[in-house]
């Protein structure tokens, strides 16, 4: 393929997520009330604050939201771009600012987490019980030998411990792995065995949809042995839960309740350097291996303080808070774990799934805790609008005063719901743009000081240099399109990928050299407002999960009865996008599969992605074909799957290798 007919390919990707043609003919705009922005916590300045000296702003920044151990003297050091580092000379610890020194400055009453679990179990701590908890917990750990710089794999549901477990791993200067409890006993392993990590720590299970799901069995999966390679971990930590029988391998399982029970509630936090790994948090990439993101302290959690902050006009004194993201993913890394505790904010976690045991469940918690912050995700709007307005209206919403989206583009429709609906046609919308490997928010309104629009994302946050450039990374005029890239470092920014800085260099800094590569379509409106309209490379997003085409594609072939797969994101009205496969299967499938049944075929296939990834990657659609769309260099066309996947007219197929096989597509499927 050569270049154009690559971004052309890309381009078709961004162009037909759902309701995106709407944005561009969106011009309402809503300007912040005049009480909102009388008492907000940033005001229009700083951004000219910020733009006069960008890397001084930081470190004001960094000063003000965080504690020290020993200050720093250097801001930024990008002499061995793009590895940044940031506060380098400085330590702290990251649990500490988390927790301890709200104690310490008299806020242990506060509350910090208010839990809700999905059968309705409640828990409320406050910062000086967290902060016995973490301790506890880190004497735990240490007690199976966890020291600074070992790696801990995370695998809990949405539960008190899961916080308490990656605060704990912080105060050791353990890097945590947190794996999404969706994820497969494969995905869980091959993910240990890049970390090599030392410990697990998981549950019997969670409560999903008013049922127990078990998680254990899928530790014990990922850690058998298989072709004679030894596990670096050591040990398993088991919470219990949900009461589930699990297996206790005697040597290496532990209970948490029994070690915890007997740990100290006094635990001196390990000071780190600033450039200290504080995570590894695995993510999909254009190719079938996950990549591990790595985080490190001092400039992350300036970021996350900052933003948290800024965007949500957090009041630490008044304000619930409420995130809506697992701590699987980075949202809840950043906007559940430690923007907000190192605010010292009150926030709610919940445990299960929107529509458990009614689809109230989200808005009745809203009213029984009085939130006034929620973050969430498009998708969860579009399922609620589906639902129908009638459900939040038989709630109080009016202690809401924020709301966030994050995870996708949201089309305006969905947009324009979320504000009239659960905002009450009052409450800012901050759309905010960033990725795990940014860490933290990067391009959103400021909710007292952007006029928003509904849809878009609108403006680099103060500190933040952002662009959309074209093809020779020229910056687009206002009304121009192209790609979003970074084009200064931030301190919050990915420090490589674990064990492979030249993957790194390659995937977010080859395509324009010297500047950070997204791999997100965006325009610029006349206003030079940023509108994001989706990936341009190999990247799904359902639901607002991240996918790699590239790791369903190879979870399909290593089924024994797939010759050869190709996947493709098509739109979808509630997911944002929808995994649909194309597969050509071997002469002797039917063997293999044990059926020659076309309908369980497909089942047998879907299943067989589930497990090797996970229930989230499973496609909405297989459909067996005889050829597949190819170039001459032998590269997939995707452009003309997705068209087929869309019930769409095929696109321009004259560069296809053999330009017959999309007729021989589109017939095999229109086949009764
Ligand atoms: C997409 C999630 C449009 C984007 C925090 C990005 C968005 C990917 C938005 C990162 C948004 C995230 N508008 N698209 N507000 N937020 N994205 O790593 O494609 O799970 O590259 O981080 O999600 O997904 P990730």
């Amino acid at each position: 393929m050569t270049t154009d007919e690559n971004v052309q390919d890309q381009q078709g990707a961004a162009a037909h997520q759902p309701g995106l043609e709407n944005l561009l003919h969106e011009t309402r705009s809503f300007p912040p009330s005049r009480e909102f922005a009388a008492q907000a916590n940033v005001h229009k300045d700083a951004y000219a604050w910020a733009a006069a000296d960008r890397v001084a702003f930081w470190a004001d920044q960094a000063r003000e939201r965080l504690s020290w151990r020993k200050p720093f003297t250097e801001t930024l050091d990008w002499s061995d771009a793009p590895v940044a580092r940031w506060f380098a000379d400085g330590t702290l610890n990251a649990c500490y600012n988390a927790v301890d020194r709200h104690v310490a400055e008299g806020r242990g009453d506060r509350v910090a987490l208010y839990f809700e679990g999905e059968p309705g179990d409640t828990r409320t701590l406050t910062y000086a019980d967290l902060q016995r908890e973490v301790s506890r917990a880190a004497n735990a750990l240490a007690s199976l030998g966890v020291t600074t710089g070992d790696r801990v794999v995370i695998y809990l549901p949405m539960i008190v411990e899961a916080v308490v477990t990656m605060l704990a791993c912080a105060r050791l200067g353990a890097p945590h792995s947190v794996v999404f409890g969706g994820f497969s006993a494969d995905a869980l392993r091959s993910r240990i065995r890049d970390a090599e990590a030392k410990v697990v720590v998981t549950a019997d299970g969670g409560f999903r949809r008013g049922a127990p799901s078990a998680l254990k069995p899928a530790v014990d999966e990922a850690l058998a042995p298989r072709d004679g390679e030894e596990t670096t971990v050591t040990n398993v930590v088991v919470v219990r839960r949900t009461g589930q029988d699990v297996t206790i391998e005697p040597g290496r399982d532990l209970w948490w309740h029994e070690l915890l029970e007997t740990a100290d509630v006094l635990h001196e936090p390990v000071w780190v350097d600033a450039e200290h790994p504080l995570f590894i948090l695995y993510t999909s990439g254009t190719t079938g291996k996950p990549k591990g993101i790595l985080h490190t302290t001092g400039g992350y959690l300036t970021q996350v303080a900052f933003t948290h902050h800024a965007v949500f006009d957090l009041k630490p004194e008044t304000d619930v808070y409420w995130c809506t993201a697992d701590i699987g993913w980075i949202t809840g890394h950043s906007y559940v774990t430690y923007g907000p505790l190192v605010n010292g904010a009150t926030q709610v976690i919940y445990e299960g799934t929107p529509d458990s045991p009614h689809q109230g469940r989200w808005w009745e918690i809203v009213e029984k805790y009085k939130v006034t912050i929620l973050y969430t995700a498009p998708t969860a709007i579009r399922t609620c609008m589906k639902w129908g307005e009638d459900i939040p209206g038989r709630f109080d919403l009016s202690s809401l005063r924020v709301l966030g989206s994050v995870g996708e583009p949201i089309n305006p429709e969905a947009w324009m719901w979320y504000r009239r609906v659960i905002g009450g046609d009052r409450t800012p919308i901050v759309d905010t743009w960033w990725q795990t490997e940014t860490g933290a928010i990067m391009i959103s309104p400021l909710p007292g000081v952007t006029a928003t629009k509904p849809g878009s994302a609108q403006v680099p946050l103060p500190g933040i240099a952002a662009t959309v450039v074209d093809d020779e990374a020229h910056p687009v005029p206002d009304g121009g399109g192209g790609y979003l890239v970074l084009t200064e470092p931030w301190p919050s920014m990915l420090r490589g990928i674990w064990g492979d800085l030249e993957r790194f260099k390659d995937t977010y800094w080859s395509r324009f050299p010297g500047i950070y590569f997204a791999g997100d379509g965006a325009k610029k409106d006349e206003d030079g407002d940023i509108w994001l309209l989706g990936r341009v490379d190999d990247v799904m997003n359902v639901s607002g999960h991240r996918l790699s085409t590239t790791e369903i594609e190879s979870a399909l072939v290593s089924h024994e009865a797939v010759a050869e797969a190709a996947v493709v994101g098509a739109a979808d009205e509630t997911t944002g996008q929808a995994v649909v496969a194309f597969v050509i299967l071997r002469e002797d499938a039917a063997q293999a599969l044990g059926t020659d049944d076309p309908d369980q075929i497909v089942e047998v296939l879907r299943s067989h992605v589930a497990k090797e990834i996970g229930p989230i990657a499973k496609p909405r659609k297989v459909l067996v074909v005889a050829e597949l769309p190819k170039t001459r260099s032998g590269k997939i066309m995707r452009r003309l799957l997705r068209d087929v996947a869309e019930n769409r007219t095929v696109g321009d197929a004259t560069t296809l290798a053999d330009s017959s096989v999309m007729d021989l597509i589109s017939k095999g499927l229109s086949k009764p």
